[in-house]
């Protein structure tokens, strides 16, 4: 029996047939303590549910679908190291990642909590040495820039988590500017080396697998640069000027990291869930060993909560399983991310790998194919810069979007009024937009008398996460959240949310296509890909 077959399912789906056709302002009008009802806070941040279609029965059965689905064995099997990811064979452990010293996980004979704090402490004493001036260039230049190239994980999380933490820049960093490359096609990185010195740039090759063809034509097109620029030999250049982090220290070594420079991390952390592990270093580089064990506590805080509190309260919980009722008992399929705080500009991208890449599959864990939606189209952009773009869509198109606003509740303490005054302007943007989207026009006394082309019909549902502050704990906690979130909607839908095989067999067919650019045969592919190699062989001038 598939869970779309199951009792609970189908009680939700009755529950649905009532509530599809309710609007959310008749909602609001037939309880006046949404918000006490229908909100929960847990490390650092308050989530208000009060805007989502639902009512306490659509609770009381979505917790009756996460406990037929053993949600709360399997949250143990999660932390505890059973084999979650049974296509790759193995745990998902990024919760060990932000374990304190002092308890001690055991995978397989060993304890690996050691493991993960000894490779911390390499990391951070790598971080002191370049922050303290002792890592030199190939002439003796202390490092002033310091380039993380990677992709997807290696890349998302570390960027997002310097440009939010851009406050707890460290003093001891020296003002080294920390820059992310990424897109294969080398645009980034042509950019940077225009402007870049050779001698005090410091490259950071982040790379889970150590064969991901976009990172390692992006670090052999850095080498070259400094090996042209220095007229230093391979080796010396990579010992000055790389650090290799990685899960795979034969590739690293066969690439020519020295094991000296090298940081490692396991199997068991998947890719989009690898920030918390050596792959942070980047953002220990810009915001210092201390806020990097402040975001890492944070998100602990975070693991706490959703480990223990009961699901009722619990705030992952809560976010993924009217995640499940919006998708497949409202039949909504699109969901926006809205953060009203610039800093945040890369969680949207950020969660569209970590919800899309996870979630983003249709046969069950067993292989069989799903009769019922999953991971719904995700994107976003910072809320006031959405407004003037997209929200017409949202306001008055036609189709129904579910949104997640966030927002800090204080922020420019320590600055002059305008730049408060500033921050309660976007406060107020984003409570006015969720109103709206959630009570239409309904908002306004004389709202149904104006023209139909001036109408908002209301009714999106919307969640809004407010932090208390952006700090590297608040941040570390909002991460976790989602994480979790991913997992849990995981376990509903019976999927696993650990592997991507969807983005192998691209790989495959890009490296077999590469040859034919340089050596057009007659090799066999359908006529739009064989006139398109053709169209741009014409155009670089190569004969076919
Ligand atoms: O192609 C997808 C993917 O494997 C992601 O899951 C991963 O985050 C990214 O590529 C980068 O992989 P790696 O860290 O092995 O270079």
């Amino acid at each position: 029996m598939t869970v779309d077959q199951s009792p609970a399912w189908a009680a939700l789906n009755s529950h649905a047939d009532e509530l599809r056709h309710k609007h959310l302002k008749t909602l609001f009008a037939e309880d006046a303590n949404r918000f006490d009802n229908f909100s929960v806070s847990a490390a650092h941040c308050l989530a208000d549910f009060s805007k989502q279609r639902i009512t306490a029965t659509t609770l009381q059965r979505l917790i009756d679908l996460a406990e037929q689905q053993q949600l709360p064995q399997k949250i143990e099997a999660l932390f505890g190291g059973e084999h979650v990811n049974p296509s790759e064979n193995r745990p998902a452990l990024h919760t060990a990642l932000r374990q304190p010293k002092t308890a001690p996980l055991v995978l397989e004979g060993e304890d690996i909590t050691k493991q993960i704090h000894a490779s911390l402490e390499r990391m951070e004493a790598l971080v002191e040495q370049i922050h303290n001036g002792q890592w030199r260039g190939y002439d003796g230049s202390p490092i002033k820039h310091v380039v993380n190239i990677g992709v997807g994980g290696s890349d998302l999380g570390p960027l997002m988590a310097c440009r939010a933490l851009n406050l707890f820049t460290s003093p001891a960093n020296r003002n080294i500017d920390i820059h992310f490359v990424s897109s294969m096609d080398g645009s980034q990185l042509a950019q940077l080396l225009n402007s870049l010195d050779p001698a005090s740039t410091l490259f950071i090759v982040s790379s889970k697998s150590f064969s991901t063809i976009d990172t390692l034509a992006n670090a052999n097109t850095a080498r070259e640069w400094l090996i042209d620029a220095s007229e230093l030999s391979l080796e010396l250049i990579s010992q000055h000027h790389f650090i290799g982090i990685t899960a795979n220290q034969a590739k690293a070594s066969e690439w020519g990291i020295p094991e000296k420079n090298q940081l490692h991390f396991w199997e068991w952390t998947g890719g989009r869930y690898s920030m918390w592990s050596a792959i942070g270093m980047a953002i220990a580089l810009h915001t210092g060993n201390d806020n990097f064990r402040k975001m890492l506590a944070g998100a602990h805080e975070m693991d706490s909560h959703f480990r223990h509190a009961p699901l009722t309260e619990n705030l992952p919980v809560l976010l993924a399983m009217i995640g499940i009722w919006n998708i497949n008992f409202l039949d909504i399929h699109a969901h926006a991310v809205l953060p009203y705080d610039g800093r945040l500009q890369h969680l949207p991208a950020y969660l569209e790998q970590l919800e899309m890449e996870s979630n983003g599959k249709s046969v069950t864990l067993k292989g069989d194919k799903l009769n019922y939606a999953t991971c719904p189209i995700l994107w976003g952009e910072i809320g006031p810069n959405a407004q003037h773009a997209f929200y017409q869509l949202l306001h008055q198109g036609t189709e129904s979007v579910m949104c997640d606003f966030i927002a800090p509740a204080r922020r420019y303490q320590e600055y002059g009024d305008d730049l408060q005054a500033q921050h309660q302007l976007a406060l107020a943007n984003c409570l006015a937009q969720s109103r709206l989207l959630a009570l239409g026009d309904s908002v306004l006394e004389d709202g149904d008398t104006a023209p139909s082309h001036k109408r908002y019909r209301g009714n999106q549902p919307s969640t809004t996460l407010i932090i208390d502050e952006l700090t590297p704990e608040s941040f570390g906690a909002l991460i976790a959240m989602y994480e979790h979130k991913v997992y849990v909607q995981s376990v509903i839908w019976e999927i696993n949310p650990f592997d991507q095989w969807g983005v192998e067999l691209g790989k495959q067919v890009a490296t077999s296509l590469l040859d034919q650019f340089s050596h057009p045969t007659a090799a066999k592919t359908d006529s739009s890909t064989a006139g398109l190699i053709r169209f741009v062989q014409q155009q670089q001038g190569v004969q076919s």
